[in-house]
């Protein structure tokens, strides 16, 4: 593992699973652990900036490692862990901390939204900053939720990572880490931690799209298909994807949500397939019943033996106990040798 350039990604451990975090994410991590020393880990302790419920939280730690486990991530090739089993991060979160502004964190975009969204108030053109402290301590912005990025940029600073594969949304929490990285090299002039870059797929980047007719498949937009979703559950959310009234004549363009299911029929059908509907669109004859029982079936070949496997490995706990502990093993080695590095760095060292 050892020449390989580094790769880290964690998501959020709320919720299940979804065809565009399939597509999106999960099945180029399925191809990048041959490639790539990766790491691929649960965020719990960011879940807890906005979704405080323990028994939810576990379980849904425990759903989202069974989905990896079962939509091909190999614990033997990347390496595969739940953030809070590496104390290294919680304590380089609080000294990398210390380099961050809390100007710069207010300025987040995703942090005006979701701090907005805590205190129930909508963006007026009031300045958020002016917004927060105006509020008393029942409605509250947890600290938490102010310094995500930081926690971030450690998860991704603490094991040196060089490529970052997150989506859009990501972006700007990337920008920042790569600010801190810098910032930290320069004011303690050493040369520690490496600059992530986003990982680029090329022209490849694909956007899934939801079943509303409208944008991008996304957990709060309720539009999406679960990668264990029933088959029956399925097959009726696939029936009832908006479309329109169908082609009037010929070689008419063709509407958003009808292009959606094209979308989502490009990425799980075969090409002969897709084509035979994009002609009989063009001539007029399509029947968006046979397109969507179709895509249906081809979605579900898609996920049937994820679902599958998914109950299977949520089943075992002994399973998902001995991934877990090597995955934390491999990652604290690697996060307490950083962490010894930047106490160092900064002075904290022992008297005894
Ligand atoms: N913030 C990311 C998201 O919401 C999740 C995340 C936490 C992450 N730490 C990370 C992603 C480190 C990449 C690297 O999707």
């Amino acid at each position: 593992m050892n020449n390989k350039e580094v790769v880290l990604s964690g998501i959020r451990a709320t919720g299940n699973l979804h065809l565009g975090n399939y597509y999106g994410a999960l099945s180029k991590f399925v191809k990048m652990q041959n490639d790539y020393d990766c790491l691929f880990f649960i965020a719990d302790l960011h879940a807890l900036t906005t979704a405080p419920d323990p028994n939810a939280l576990h379980e849904n730690v425990r759903n989202i490692l069974a989905e990896y486990l079962a939509a091909g991530i190999d614990p033997d090739k990347a390496t595969i862990f739940v953030q809070s089993d590496v104390p290294e991060i919680s304590e380089m979160y609080l000294l990398l901390n210390m380099h961050v502004g809390i100007g710069e964190l207010m300025r987040t975009a995703s942090f005006k939204d979701k701090a907005r969204k805590q205190l129930g108030l909508t963006d007026d053109g009031t300045d958020i900053e002016k917004q927060i402290i105006g509020t008393d301590s029942n409605k509250r912005v947890n600290a938490g939720l102010l310094t995500y990025p930081t926690l971030m940029a450690v998860d991704i600073l603490i094991q040196k990572a060089h490529k970052v594969p997150v989506g859009k949304d990501q972006e700007q929490h990337l920008e920042l880490t790569r600010r801190f990285a810098r910032r930290f090299n320069s004011f303690y002039g050493v040369d520690l931690f490496p600059e992530p870059e986003n990982f680029n797929f090329g022209d490849h980047a694909v956007k899934v799209p939801g079943l509303d007719g409208s944008g991008k498949m996304g957990k709060s937009e309720g539009n999406c298909i679960y990668l264990i979703d029933e088959e029956k559950v399925l097959r009726k959310k696939v029936m009832r994807a908006v479309t329109d009234e169908g082609p009037k004549e010929p070689n008419q363009p063709v509407s958003q949500p009808v292009e959606n299911l094209f979308t989502l029929m490009e990425l799980t059908s075969a090409p002969e397939i897709v084509q035979s509907y994009r002609d009989a669109y063009a001539d007029c004859s399509i029947r968006y019943g046979d397109l969507k029982k179709q895509l249906a079936e081809d979605i579900l070949k898609v996920t049937t033996p994820i679902r599958e496997r998914y109950h299977d490995i949520r089943n075992d706990d002994a399973f998902i106990a001995r991934v877990v502990r090597q995955g934390a093993e491999r990652a604290r080695e690697r996060a307490a040798k950083t962490l010894a590095e930047v106490r160092e760095i900064m002075g904290i060292r022992k008297f005894y």
